[in-house]
């Protein structure tokens, strides 16, 4: 995909639902006695991932444009799949599901994508096996084969914060006989926390831990899901690093879990206001964000678990700040849909950025200009999306290799933005 250079970005934005608690939404919906009815479903291809895996055990569930209707039997009813279940491009599809399926008494063998099939899901597996799950994996990656029935609580003790191994394990308690603990070194997103009392389980929880008692049974809810605030992040960004900028963006979901990086781009100097107006089940507001002089500085590797998807958007305000912008304690990119400090540094760098890769982050010197020229999305949505916000602020055309791989999150990111540009 060929990108132009925009004079700015413009508009009042609502955006498709957030992907993770879509994916919550409905599997939680499956999971309960009852009809649940989820408005505002994400359009993301993860989220239909989850949709088409549902289905294939056996769920009865119809979406009619971005409303999904669940029709929930309890796990009971959930039937052994005709073939492997395919998660697509989407961890978290994989990741909860094994959860859920940890308790059922057939076998399942869950797979994905080439880039799926690369990530680790020994960190589910380990603490599903411990609570007495049959978790196959193949050599710590997809195809994983999962299943088993009966299974016994845990306190468990995550080495990384993961939302997704958290939210299986406490899936897996949900049908443990017993208590399940699961306390993680740093907060990650807690929709599962907040949506699961929605569902009528409740989960006690005190500082990281999170606890859930076996044998609950969840009930059909209705849940309205707000914007996805990681796809805000990229418009965010254009509108900052371009001139003459403002946008509007409503109903979005404002976690702290998930919007830090509004706090990191306000520390560079950006102007971004972030207006909650509702809190329960989840915070959701507006976000204005327009034209700002940035400046670099040093994200608090304590904050990043709750910037970790924003990496790829924050790296490209990085190269448009002055002074230098340093991101550490953020290893777990590189084993996201690709190695996204490895992609990062790689498109910004053939932009003309000036970055550095650290092990476990990045160091940027912003300031440099930009010029078009062929980049690589790595198959990754958001790197994809990242390099298209560079290239908008870049002089010059950019060639994107793969920006496609935007539908995985944002089928239309490249739509907002063109309209966002006026040549939409
Ligand atoms: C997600 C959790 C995060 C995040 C991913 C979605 C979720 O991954 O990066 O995009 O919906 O639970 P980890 O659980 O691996 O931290």
């Amino acid at each position: 995909m060929r990108i132009e250079p925009a004079p700015s970005v413009r508009g009042r934005f609502r955006l498709p639902g957030d992907k993770s608690i879509s994916h919550r939404a409905a599997l939680f919906g499956a999971l309960a006695q009852g009809p649940t009815r989820i408005q505002n479903y994400s359009s993301a291809a993860d989220c239909a991932s989850t949709l088409e895996c549902l289905r294939a055990l056996g769920v009865s569930l119809d979406r009619r444009g971005d409303e999904v209707s669940v029709n929930g039997r309890g796990p009971d009813s959930w039937t052994r799949p005709e073939g492997v279940l395919d998660a697509g491009n989407s961890g978290t599809t994989l990741r909860l599901l094994a959860g859920a399926l940890a308790g059922r008494p057939f076998q399942t063998v869950l797979t994905g994508d080439e880039s799926l099939r690369r990530r680790p899901v020994e960190r589910v597996a380990a603490p599903l096996r411990t609570m007495g799950a049959t978790a196959l994996t193949t050599d710590g990656k997809p195809p994983l084969t999962i299943g088993g029935g009966r299974l016994r609580g845990i306190e468990c003790e995550l080495p990384v914060a993961s939302a997704q191994v958290k939210t299986a394990v406490l899936l897996a308690g949900l049908q443990a006989e017993g208590t399940t603990t699961v306390r993680e070194p740093a907060p990650s997103r807690d929709h599962t926390e907040r949506m699961l009392p929605v569902f009528g389980v409740p989960v006690e929880r005190h500082g990281l831990a999170a606890t859930v008692h076996g044998g609950a049974s969840l009930r059909g809810a209705e849940i309205t899901v707000p914007g996805d605030v990681s796809s805000a992040a990229f418009l965010v960004v254009a509108a900052l690093v371009l001139p003459d900028s403002e946008i509007h963006l409503d109903g979005v979901l404002l976690s702290p879990t998930r919007a830090a990086f509004t706090e990191v781009l306000q520390a560079m100097g950006g102007d971004v206001e972030v207006r909650l107006e509702t809190a329960d089940p989840e915070p959701v507001g507006s976000i204005v964000a327009r034209s700002s002089p940035l400046h670099g500085t040093t994200v608090d590797p304590a904050r990043v678990a709750a910037l970790i998807d924003e990496v790829p958007a924050l790296a490209v305000a990085a190269s448009f700040a002055e002074g230098t912008f340093t991101l550490t304690g953020a290893k777990e990119l590189r084993v996201k849909e690709s190695d996204r400090i490895a992609a990062m540094a790689e498109g910004l760098g053939r932009l003309g950025g000036r970055v550095r890769e650290l092990p476990d982050g990045l160091v940027i010197e912003g300031g440099a200009s930009l010029q078009g020229a062929p980049v690589r999305s790595h198959g990754d949505h958001r790197v994809a999306m990242a390099l298209a916000v560079a290239a908008l602020a870049a002089e010059g055309p950019t060639e994107i290799e793969g920006a496609e791989c935007a539908t995985v999150s944002f089928p239309e990111f490249y739509d907002f933005l063109d309209r966002g540009a006026g040549r939409g």
